[in-house]
């Protein structure tokens, strides 16, 4: 696959940020700007920056694969991340997921029919105090001290909103 001209441009740009022969500094913020273009990273995609970065494929699979921000196949309109590390287990986020899980109809990492809703999990957010914690992109806005009640208003506004 080939990136167009201005996003290659911007990759220049960023680039240009890192000393000479460090262009690998610039994986991160390329691979967001190519998941903003497309939605996720593909393969190609990511096969793709790989040569205009002078890497070898499997340097840019790492990185992608680490973390949870980047999306390794083709999401939802709205992805719903539900934190699971320990505070917001110990306060109900295992049985919201299984919830989330039963009221979308989709398993961990998958899309509902209609396009609308991607489930993830990632590790701690950050805002333990007020788990459980779900974020919801493309924004990554926080809902926090979640309820089943919360997460119903919270998936009707999205819809009606769709
Ligand atoms: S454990 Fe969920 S935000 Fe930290």
């Amino acid at each position: 696959m080939e990136f167009s001209q201005e996003i290659k441009r911007e990759f220049d740009q960023i680039v240009a940020r890192y000393p000479q022969g460090r262009q690998k500094s610039g994986l991160l913020p390329i691979l967001h700007r190519v998941q903003e273009e497309y939605g996720w990273l593909s393969t190609e995609a990511m096969n793709a920056v790989a040569g205009y970065l002078q890497l070898n494929p499997i340097e840019v699979y790492e990185v992608a694969s680490f973390y949870t921000m980047f999306h390794l196949r083709p999401v939802g309109k709205y992805v719903l991340e539900v934190c699971r590390t320990g505070p917001c287990c110990l306060v109900g986020a295992e049985t919201l997921l299984q919830y989330l899980q039963r009221k979308l109809n989709i398993g961990i990492g998958e899309t509902t029919p209609d396009g609308l809703f991607t489930l993830k999990t990632v590790e701690c957010l950050a805002s333990c105090g007020t788990g459980p914690v779900l974020q919801i992109g493309p924004e990554y806005l926080y809902h926090e001290q979640l309820t089943e009640q919360k997460l119903d208003q919270l998936i009707d506004s999205l819809r009606s909103k769709s």
